[in-house]
């Protein structure tokens, strides 16, 4: 294989949906020629987006993976070692998203939230470093978003989550420096996904409305994504790439 990513083993988590940054990225990072583990909780669309990168040339595998179940992490770091021996790149990505307020959130969508967004990646970067250590330039990619840099209105729980997100990539930045893997954080703005599915079509305009570029795609972050996979990132760590279409520029 050629390309950006040539060789590198890839575990993307969220991957299944397929008009999400996760899918993105994975048919991205193949065509750029990863192989790529496409994780989910959603096995079908998982299956299908495998299907899909191989039947355009790529290389694929579909892994089930809870990213709130430390033992799902375990089982699947034991299984990539068996099969692969190394993990090049983690894509934290897998997040879940809610619009209620300080006020009307529920303690337990409280706790849902940051067992995806936050608990997630923490398990994720716990658990693959010691595969990432076997790689000649391991990279770990954390999901945050403009949400985690600045207050846009009534998501709290996905804010501090999104926060929470930001600086654990840079106190893990810190840590993983001695090994030479690097730790970044990317933030997009308000993309056309199937999360943003979820808001109503008049909070989605406010946000098209607030973005000098108006909304974004996939693709967009998913070429932010792979500069971070790539060697070409090798002297970058604890950073955060915004990718907002100058939402948070005023
Ligand atoms: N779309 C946006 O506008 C936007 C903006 C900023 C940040 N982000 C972040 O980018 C990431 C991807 O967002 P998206 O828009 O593609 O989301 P999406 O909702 O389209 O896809 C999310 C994927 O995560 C999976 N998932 C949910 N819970 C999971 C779990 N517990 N374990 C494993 N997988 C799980 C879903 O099945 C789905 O495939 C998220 O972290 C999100 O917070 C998105």
């Amino acid at each position: 294989m050629t390309g950006r990513l040539a060789n590198k083993i890839v575990l993307i988590t969220g991957a299944a949906a397929a008009r999400g940054l996760g899918a993105a990225q994975a048919r991205l990072f193949a065509a750029e020629g990863a192989h790529v583990i496409v994780s989910d909780i959603d096995d079908a669309q998982g299956e299908a987006r495998v299907r899909e990168i191989c039947a355009a040339g790529g290389s694929a595998e579909y892994l089930p993976l809870d990213v709130t179940d430390e033992a799902a992490w375990e089982a699947a770091m034991v299984g990539i070692l068996a099969r692969h021996g190394r993990l090049d790149v983690l894509s934290n990505n897998a997040g879940v998203f809610a619009i209620e307020d300080v006020e009307s959130t529920s303690l337990a969508a409280w706790q849902r939230i940051f067992a995806v967004n936050q608990t997630g990646v923490f398990l994720g970067m716990k658990h693959a470093l010691p595969l990432l250590r076997l790689s000649a330039g391991g990279s770990i990619i954390n999901f945050s978003s403009i949400g985690g840099l600045v207050g846009f209105g009534p998501a709290a729980a996905y804010q501090a989550s999104k926060g929470a997100v930001r600086l654990l990539s840079k106190n893990a930045a810190m840590h993983c420096a001695r090994d030479r893997i690097r730790v970044n954080s990317i933030h997009p703005g308000v993309i056309v996904t199937q999360m943003a599915d979820s808001i109503t079509p008049e909070v989605i305009q406010g946000f098209a409305d607030s973005t000098p570029f108006g909304l974004g795609q996939p693709e967009d972050v998913a070429y932010a994504a792979l500069y971070l996979a790539s060697d070409e990132s090798r002297y970058m760590t604890g950073a955060e790439l915004v990718i907002d279409g100058g939402y948070t520029a005023r």
